[in-house]
């Protein structure tokens, strides 16, 4: 992180641009229309409804996020973004059967404003995607400067002051890093070559860094969490964070895990399966889609349990996860787990749970934290990796040599420690009576 301190002021508009405008981006966008014209309320967003404690217990001062860290108020927001399909946010929100169409009658008018601008993506990448509202270019690069007239033509006409990036498209196939990702000449060269270890996430990734524009990570596929675009982030004084939103059943597994670590109780197995019918789903239902997505589910017992440390208690821990495409479920996912745990003199118990969850509902107030975190971090001077967005995400990018943080509650301490830094406030350790 570079030189960190207060953050200037929330002043004129942000733009909040999603590359891929689907359940997810529809249900957030819509939601800030729904909240600003006082139709609902936003649960589950920090930024709109959480409160933070500062200062002396004895002062129980608990005042709002957005009152302490200036914050962007989310009535001078505007969206816009990129998709394979044309679809306006009003079609594509019908489209994803999320909301109400009730609700989103009331909110057509400023819906059906938005278009979606010509995606880059290869087919390579998701192919049960068959869009064709596809940008055309002689390589990589050339896509990745036309992603960038784009952003500058968007701050124009919708007279930006700041804009910030949220990758919200579907999960790409999984790729590992390799040379091309080691530094920006070797990216830049990757560009120009067409290599095929840049995904088309990696593109829009790279033209929001190479423009200072702060860049969030959504989905579980390699993007912004390789050496060289952490290495641009730093040069371009951008903040980044990755990867894949935390909600259904990773958000469960880490709020139950650390207790029952906390307790020191066993745990032998832990088997979570989910069925969803949405477009994600369908994305997933192919093998290479899904192992992008269960190495990042898979990664977060470990850190939390850490069998390696307390093998008597997790050193057999087997862990599986399970995701099926239904498509009569739609956005409404079930997610099952079966924990079977150990207590006293060994003595067997199972937990299981039955999380009837939606999962862009899940995932939209994620979506605006995000943005109006990373649109914070830049006000504050903060660039590169910001570990303390992790708290919304399965696999949070670390610093080299540090070992990504699951436990939500630290990375609660994180979150909220952070924010009293950027507020200029006495940071908590929890010790003796004042705090
Ligand atoms: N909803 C959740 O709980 C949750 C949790 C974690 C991660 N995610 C991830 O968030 C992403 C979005 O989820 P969703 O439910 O909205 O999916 P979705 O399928 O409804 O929307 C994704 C959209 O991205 C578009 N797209 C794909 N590649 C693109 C590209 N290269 N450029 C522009 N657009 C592109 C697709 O056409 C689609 O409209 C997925 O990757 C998903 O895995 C969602």
């Amino acid at each position: 992180m570079s030189k960190k301190g207060k953050a200037s002021k929330a002043s004129g508009k942000l733009g909040i641009l999603l590359p891929g405008m689907g359940a997810v981006a529809t249900t957030v966008i819509a939601g800030v229309f729904a909240v600003n014209k006082g139709l609902s309320s936003p649960v589950g967003s920090l930024t709109q409804m959480g409160r933070i404690r500062i200062g002396k217990r004895t002062e129980d001062n608990q005042p709002l996020i957005k009152d302490l860290v200036p914050v962007q108020n989310i009535k001078k927001v505007v969206f816009g973004g990129w998709d394979v399909y044309k679809d306006n946010m009003y079609e594509a929100a019908t489209n994803a059967e999320v909301l109400e169409p009730s609700l989103l009658k009331k909110l057509k008018p400023q819906l059906s404003k938005i278009k979606p601008m010509k995606a880059v993506f290869d087919r390579k990448y998701a192919q049960r995607l068959d869009g064709k509202h596809i940008k055309k270019g002689k390589n990589k690069m050339a896509l990745a400067k036309a992603l960038m007239k784009d952003i500058e033509n968007f701050k124009k006409e919708n007279k930006c002051d700041r804009l910030v990036m949220v990758w919200c498209g579907s999960t790409e196939i999984y790729i590992e890093e390799s040379s091309v990702h080691k530094n920006i000449k070797s990216f830049e060269k990757g560009l120009v070559e067409n290599h095929k270890d840049i995904p088309p996430s990696m593109i829009y990734a790279y033209a929001a860094i190479k423009m200072g524009v702060p860049y969030a990570n959504g989905a579980p596929n390699l993007s912004c969490d390789v050496p060289a675009l952490i290495q641009l982030a730093k040069e371009t004084d951008t903040p980044i964070m990755g990867k894949d939103f935390k909600t259904g059943q990773t958000l469960m597994k880490t709020i139950l895990a650390p207790g029952l670590k906390a307790r020191a109780l066993g745990v032998e197995g832990w088997f979570s399966t989910n069925i969803l019918g949405n477009r994600d789903g369908e994305v997933l239902d192919d093998p290479a889609n899904f192992k992008t997505k269960e190495v990042s589910k898979l990664g977060v017992l470990e850190q939390i349990l850490e069998p390696e440390k307390n093998p008597e208690l997790y050193a057999n821990l087997y862990h599986k996860v399970r995701i099926n495409y239904y498509p009569p479920r739609g956005d409404a996912k079930e997610g099952w787990d079966n924990i079977d745990i150990r207590g006293w003199l060994n003595y067997p118990m199972q937990i299981k749970i039955d999380f009837l969850c939606r999962d862009s509902i899940l995932a939209a107030p994620i979506v605006l934290d995000l943005a109006l975190f990373l649109d914070l971090a830049k006000r504050a001077n903060m660039s590169g990796i910001q570990e303390w967005l992790g708290f919304y995400l399965k696999s949070p990018q670390a610093p080299k040599g540090v070992k990504p943080i699951h436990d939500i509650f630290k990375q609660q301490i994180k979150l909220e420690n952070t924010l009293r830094h950027i507020a200029g406030e006495t940071l908590l350790d929890h010790l003796g009576l004042d705090y």
